[in-house]
């Protein structure tokens, strides 16, 4: 209860008889009266608990964009409706009262007919898994609404900001959406093919149209370019043909005319909600809840309560107050009201600024500027400057900058007195500030800037968008100009991110005042900088050397932009030299350049064509339902897990007694609960589904506990305590190696020639050797991790439907956890909303979890995983160690290669040995090296057992060879692509593990690749580009990757499929694959459709389920299409031979006649297919064998620009050739590529785990620290290369599977790692600036931090070495 000062027992709001607790709201066009008691809840389990689950769940924390939804609300003032998107999962339900709520259902469906926003997207093959899909229509749509004109492309580009996807890597959705943008003229996605009919298809829409370039197109095949009418009013309505806008929801008459009244409402566990109208009533309200929470945005508090435990017990909604929602410009500066949005703040500034002179504005441009980088769209729709302010986060972008430019903040008590406070004396300690529990802030003055007066700002984050800073500043200089100087009269040097509060360095700040502005002076500065910002080492955030050099770095900018700014305007004769310019040009972005280039071979009606995805059209109006959308049966529970919170202990006892009091409990289950075996594993059974004596890793499931509602669950598994003694843990490679920590039977030996002879026969000119570390990676499918279980006939069945990739496999482990026949489990998966790998093995133990209470307690239980539990407990892409040395002639022949590697298994086997085996197999990436020997190990370490993701190993097996190659580069001084050239290999060579290469393609597609990419010239233009730029750096690199297609446990290549013609001529196909976005469905389909000769829309594919296709492999290694696709063309051949002797009759006009006269002659139309990769196999006890059917090649480019001082980056090109065979489907296959190559990209560029280990010892050890998307940053629409170019190579079937096509997921991840190799090229221009021409390790991912300091000089040269290689947790 919050502290009350009076009016304890009495009802605040008694003496006032305006208080209402009638809250309406109008959802999709439907008034709903909202019922007193929901105050806990956001709006998006309500909207979800109402139906509308078009809305997904992704994170809970505003960092995905999953739950976006548009709200409209009617200014009185203006008497306009306003329209803007917001996150549904961080708005408190009764924030939007008065609102008009529209989700992704509102705006069309199937039925209704698609709104233009849903079908551009679904028709330019935007959506893969969906999960993200409604999000990212709800944020364009949001964008049309609230756009008086049509936006620009950046616009377009800047609203998605705030939206993630796993699968796509946002081209196509950017290319979709594109064609709401006011410009016509700008190229996009290049890209356009024919249909059956010989219409053009339109790249945007994916209708017919008239946008290609006549004379480009060639028969089958896709190419240039177009200009698309854009933006008119048409209707994509297939129903009834109206045009979209007359349907369009418009904001509720009784909305606008109705009396807004102040809301007083609860909710559960007695928490109270107020939303005054006049100031006077929230000082009333705050005088009696002293502890009350003011809320405007929610995005700190709801944070706060969802994930850090907090509860508050009174929230005072203040965003109808006039005073605190007031802009104003006055004499003083500007008055900001505490609760004015973000939004609204950037909007006005920027009005402010078009309309002042120049001068007066230069803190108004920086706080702008500032906002660009601050957060998405969806929160800087909400959030409030005054949240900000409060909160008083040490990481708050705009704090440094109200300190740097003199802001006042005026607050009020609650007896209405006002005192003003300057910034600078506002902030007192971590998230406290000089305001009395009976105080608010009501306002902030933003001074005005003075002639000679300039305000930057700066800030560094791990991702440029929609990230929290790692550092930032503000700095304000004022001048004066005597005797011909200009003399620095005042000056505001101000960090964040650096201490427990803003930080202004005033020891520099004295120093500098009073003396010359002039180059001069900067060495001191810098001298002194580095005393007023000290971190100490083990200072939360870490990244000590990299923080404080940022510091440096962005005084030393701030230096140069001002210098610049005076010269421009002729205050200065000595501007900056040229090169120094690099330094202050600010990072902007053009919109993006998608091309793609492929064949199209026609096989039968449908293999061979771009089809779109059979669900897409599901998937952007969220009629698509994934296992969170299932309907739960009646009396079913929900589920939360106890986890461990020790890394390694001893579980001393276990007290419930606080959970079992906890509201809506109804039951704990323990190790000693389970009916069946506790022991599990899928390969070899060294894990315990529940925990018993001893925990092995933090997020360790101990037990389950079952309750009424989701939260309720997790609160009572919350109040479970564990005592626990500790014990040693294993914490790195590195420490598992020093200390032989290694899984049983996990040592591994591959060996080609004679390593050691050849490197004493002194053949080699040189030997270099060296350590790769690899980092990790989180799945971050953007669906977590679910299942539904339920018993049939009271336990006698159980079944379930589950996100998972390996439904065989969740059929198993339930069956094994309680006790029963496989026979008697069934799990069905319709589709998931991603899996990459990790709903593989790691789903099966969380499905039999939740089987336990179900069985038990014989009620249907819910197991929904938080973004954050996902993340600590379901493990991740193994690091990697590798340790080479490698032997070479002058010319740069490799001869002999010796390798150790180990992963980090983490506390079970898992899938780890069959991931070292692959990475092992990888390890000569595509070079002919006749000496060869690899040792492999996997390493027992006391994390979360580390588990599949896409690449299984070969990524991590190839990374630490371009390694080796950029080693052996730069010790011969060559570039690495000769070196590559040098040594490809051939058809005909036997392959380190015995198997003989055939049909080698790389030589093709590395020609083709360079060709593209224009590689002599672009290498040209970025020397030219480095020789006059100091601080700025572009990089090149060309990666070739050959990924072998096969389950290297060779029982496993094997697939069922079952084929059922129906009377009418309709199909359907199930198999043994789970689709997850991959399009898999629809290529089985296509394979299908084309069998019979039939249209696609005659095949339908329904789920995935273990009593329709039994002893099912996961969905996996990329075989899948090769493997089903097989399966599923016998079943159909079966049939077809059934039907031939009707059908040879010629007597039938349709498939349907032909299915119906064959019903009644009795033929059995349904039939089972089976299929086994042929002639595959290794034997490990020899080291030999053929481990692959088929290898996938494939080959990229990429071009980047980094900020030597910052370590920013951007990636200014990618291209990419792969070779596919014949493609099934090119679209697909193309959105595979793009999608695994920004994954790789993030994988090696942008996405850090951070451990709790001897690196970090910040973190609790064996803590996961980057446990959601607020700290772990995959990228983003921002990441995507301005100019992202995909071909596939033409004429080249493959003789090896199905309509001899190749498979495509998991080969072009490894090819995002360009990105790492370009960006270590721009810093080894950068460092040879500095003369340090040498070798240099650069570990992945390459974070702002791993490239700030392997670009030494000056700055970095004060805080670490030369060598200083910034810690990972490997
Ligand atoms: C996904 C995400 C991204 C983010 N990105 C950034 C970022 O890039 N940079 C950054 O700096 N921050 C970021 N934040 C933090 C957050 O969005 C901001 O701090 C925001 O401005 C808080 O405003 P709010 O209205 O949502 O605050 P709320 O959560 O509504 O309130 C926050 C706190 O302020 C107090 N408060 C609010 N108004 C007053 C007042 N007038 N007087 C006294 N107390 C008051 C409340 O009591 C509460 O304790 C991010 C948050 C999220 C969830
Ligand atoms: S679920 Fe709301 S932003 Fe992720
Ligand atoms: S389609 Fe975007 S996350 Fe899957």
């Amino acid at each position: 209860m919050g502290s009350l000062t009076r009016a304890a027992e009495e009802d605040p709001t008694a003496a006032e008889e305006e208080w209402s607790d009638e809250a309406v709201i109008y959802v999709n066009g439907v008034r709903r009266v909202l019922p007193d008691g929901l105050a806990h809840l956001t709006l998006l389990q309500y909207l979800r608990d109402i139906g509308l689950r078009g809305t997904k769940l992704g994170c809970g924390e505003g960092g995905c964009g999953a739950c976006t939804v548009m709200v409209s609300c009617y200014d009185q003032i203006t008497k306009k409706s306003l329209h803007f998107a917001i996150n549904a999962c961080l708005a408190p339900l009764y924030s939007v009262e008065g609102m008009h709520v529209i989700t992704v259902e509102g705006i069309g469906d199937r039925q209704r007919g698609l709104h233009p926003v849903q079908e551009c997207l679904a028709k330019a093959h935007g959506s893969q898994c969906g999960f993200c899909t409604p999000g990212f229509v709800m944020s364009m749509y949001a964008l049309l609404r609230s756009s008086k004109q049509p936006p620009t492309e950046d616009q377009i580009e800047d609203c998605l900001a705030g939206n993630l996807c796993r699968c796509t890597g946002y081209r196509p959705i950017i290319d979709a959406f594109r064609v709401f943008a006011k410009t016509d003229n700008l190229a996009y996605t290049n890209s356009s093919s024919e249909n059956a009919n010989d219409q053009a298809i339109c790249p945007s829409t994916g209708k017919p149209c008239s946008c290609r370039n006549e004379t480009d197109i060639n028969v089958n095949e896709s190419s240039l370019s177009s200009s698309v009418e854009r933006y008119s009013p048409y209707s994509y309505n297939e129903i009834d043909g109206s045009a979209y806008n007359e349907r369009e929801l418009i904001f509720p008459p009784e909305l606008q005319l109705r009396k807004v009244m102040p809301l007083k409402l609860n909710g559960f566990n007695e928490i109270k909600w107020y939303r005054p109208l006049k100031l006077k009533q929230l000082l009333h309200l705050k005088s009696c809840y002293l502890d009350a929470k003011l809320i405007i945005g929610n995005s700190e508090v709801g944070v706060e309560t969802k994930f850090k435990n907090a509860q508050y017990k009174v929230m005072i909604s203040v965003t109808h107050i006039p005073e605190l929602n007031t802009l104003k410009v006055k004499e003083d500066g500007i008055h900001i009201g505490s609760a004015v949005r973000l939004a609204q703040l950037q909007n006005f500034l920027k009005k402010v600024i078009a309309e002042c002179d120049l001068p007066e504005t230069s803190s108004c441009q920086a706080i702008v500027r500032q906002l660009k980088w601050f957060a998405g769209t969806q929160i800087r729709n909400v959030a409030s400057v005054g949240g900000n302010i409060c909160t008083a986060s040490p990481i708050s972008d705009l704090n440094p900058l109200w300190i740097a430019v003199g802001a006042k903040f005026q607050i009020i008590d609650v007896n209405s007195n006002v005192r003003t406070t300057l910034a600078k004396d506002f902030f007192l300690g971590y998230r406290k500030v000089d305001m009395k529990p009976e105080e608010i802030l009501l306002s902030i003055i933003l001074p005005w800037t003075r002639p000679f007066e300039y305000v930057k700002e700066f800030k560094q984050a791990h991702r440029r968008e929609d990230d929290i800073a790692l550092v930032n500043a503000g700095m304000r200089v004022y001048l004066h100009e005597a005797e011909g100087n200009w003399i620095i009269s005042d000056v505001s040097v101000v960090f964040g991110g650096v201490a427990a509060v803003p930080l202004s360095a005033s020891r520099t700040e004295n120093f500098l005042t009073g003396k010359k502005w002039d180059s001069g002076l900067l060495d001191d500065t810098f001298n002194l900088l580095k005393e007023d910002i000290s971190l100490s080492e083990n200072a939360p955030g870490g990244m000590i050397e990299f923080r404080r050099s940022l510091t440096l770095s962005f005084f030393f900018k701030f230096f140069l932009s001002v210098t610049h700014e005076m010269k421009i305007k002729g205050l200065l004769e000595d501007g900056l030299h040229a090169d120094h310019l690099s330094a202050v040009q600010p990072y902007s972005r053009p919109v993006t350049v998608g091309t793609q280039s492929y064949e199209l071979v026609r096989q039968g009606t449908s293999v061979g064509q771009p089809m779109v995805h059979m669900s897409a059209m599901l998937q952007v109006t969220g009629e698509a339902e994934y296992t969170d959308d299932t309907p739960t049966p009646p009396n079913t529970l929900h589920a939360a897990l106890v986890l461990s919170k020790k890394a390694h202990a001893h579980i001393l006892s276990i007290d419930d007694s606080l959970a079992k009091s906890s509201p809506g409990f109804t039951g704990l289950f323990l190790s000693k609960d389970i009916p069946g075996v506790n022991h599990t594993g899928p390969i070899i059974h060294d894990e315990e589904f529940f925990a018993s004596d001893i925990v092995t890793c933090v997020g360790q499931i101990i037990g389950i506990v079952v309750a009424d509602t989701h939260d309720n669950a997790k609160t009572a598994a919350n109040k479970v305590h564990i005592e626990y003694c500790e014990l040693p843990a294993i914490l790195s490679i590195e420490e598992a190696v020093k200390n032989g920590s290694f899984h049983p039977n996990t040592k591994k030996s591959l060996v080609k020639g004679d390593v050691e002879q050849c490197f004493l026969s002194g053949a080699c000119d040189r030997i270099v050797s060296g350590q790769v570390h690899v980092g990790g990676q989180e799945h971050f499918y953007m669906e977590p991790q679910c299942t539904l279980v339920w018993p049939v006939d009271s336990g006698n069945e159980i079944h379930m439907v589950s996100s998972t990739q390996a439904p065989q496999k969740h059929q198993k482990y339930v069956a094994s956890v309680l006790g029963l026949p496989q026979s008697k489990v069934v799990c069905k998966t319709k589709r998931i909303g991603g899996g990459f790998g990790g709903k593989e093995t790691r789903s099966a133990i969380f499905a039999a979890a939740a089987s336990v209470p179900s069985f038990c307690l014989r009620r249907p239980v819910k197991l929904v995983l938080d973004r954050d539990v996902d993340m600590i407990s379901t493990g991740q892409r193994h690091s990697f160690l590798g340790k080479y040395k490698v032997g070479f002639t002058n010319e740069g022949k490799i001869l002999a290669l010796d390798l150790e590697i180990y992963n980090n298994g983490g506390h079970s086997l898992d899938l780890s040995l069959a991931v070292l085996e692959r990475a092992m197999f990888h390890s000569e990436n595509v070079y002919d090296i006749a000496n060869i020997r690899i040792n492999g190990q996997v390493c027992f370490t006391n994390f979360p057992s580390n588990t599949a993701f896409r690449g299984f190993g070969g990524p991590q097996g190839l990374l630490i060879a371009e390694n080796w190659i950029h080693h052996i580069a730069t010790e011969l001084q060559r570039s690495p692509e000769e070196i590559k050239e040098l040594n490809f290999h051939n058809d005909g060579v036997v392959l380190h593990y015995g198997q003989l290469l055939q049909n080698c393609t790389i030589g093709s597609v590395w020609d083709q690749l360079k060709a593209s990419c224009n590689f002599v010239e672009a290498r040209k233009a970025v020397n030219s580009f480095n020789s006059n730029n100091r601080w700025r750096k572009q990089g090149i690199a060309m990666i070739p990757t050959k990924f072998g297609i096969s389950f290297t446990a060779k029982f496993m290549n094997q697939a069922g499929a079952l084929v059922q013609v129906y009377t009418d001529g309709t199909v359907l196909v199930t198999h043994g694959g789970v689709e997850m976005g991959q399009g898999l469905h629809t290529k089985i389909a296509q394979v299908a459709a084309s069998s019979f000769n039939i249209p696609l829309s005659s095949v339908f594919i329904s789920e995935t389920s273990t009593d329709k296709v039994p002893n099912a492999s996961p969905t996996a290694a990329s075989a899948s299409s090769d493997l089903y696709g097989a399966a599923v063309l016998d079943a159909c051949q079966q049939i077809k031979v059934r039907m031939e002797p009707i059908a040879s009759k010629g007597t039938h006009n349709s498939f349907a006649e032909l299915a119906q006269a064959c019903y009644m002659e009795r033929v059995d139309l349904s039939a089972h297919g089976f299929y086994s990769t042929p002639n595959i196999g290794f034997d490990w006890t020899i080291g030999k064998g053929t481990p692959f059917n088929y290898f996938t090649y494939g080959a990229a480019f990429a071009e980047v620009e980094i900020d030597t001082l910052t370590g920013d980056f951007y990636t200014r090109t990618a291209d990419i050739v792969m070779d596919l065979g014949f493609s099934i489907n090119p679209a697909i296959d193309i959105g595979q590529i793009e999608g695994a190559f920004i994954q790789g990209l993030g994988w090696a560029a942008m996405e850090e785990l951070k451990w709790g280990d001897d690196n970090h010892k910040w973190i609790r050890p064996g803590h996961l620290f980057t446990c959601g998307p607020g700290s772990y940053k995959i990228p983003s629409v921002n990441d995507v290369p301005l100019n992202f170019k995909v071909s596939l190579l033409k004429g080249v079937p493959n003789p090896k599977a199905i309509h001899s096509s190749k498979a495509v997921g998991e080969p072009p991840f490894f090819l995002g790692s360009t990105v790492l190799f370009a960006i270590k090229d721009a810093i080894f221009a950068a460092r040879a600036e500095e003369g340090h021409l040498g070798w240099f390790p650069l570990d992945n991912p390459a974070t702002p931090e791993r490239i700030r300091m392997a670009c030494v000089d000056s700055i970095t040269k004060k805080f670490a070495g030369i060598d200083y290689r910034p810690k990972l947790s490997v």
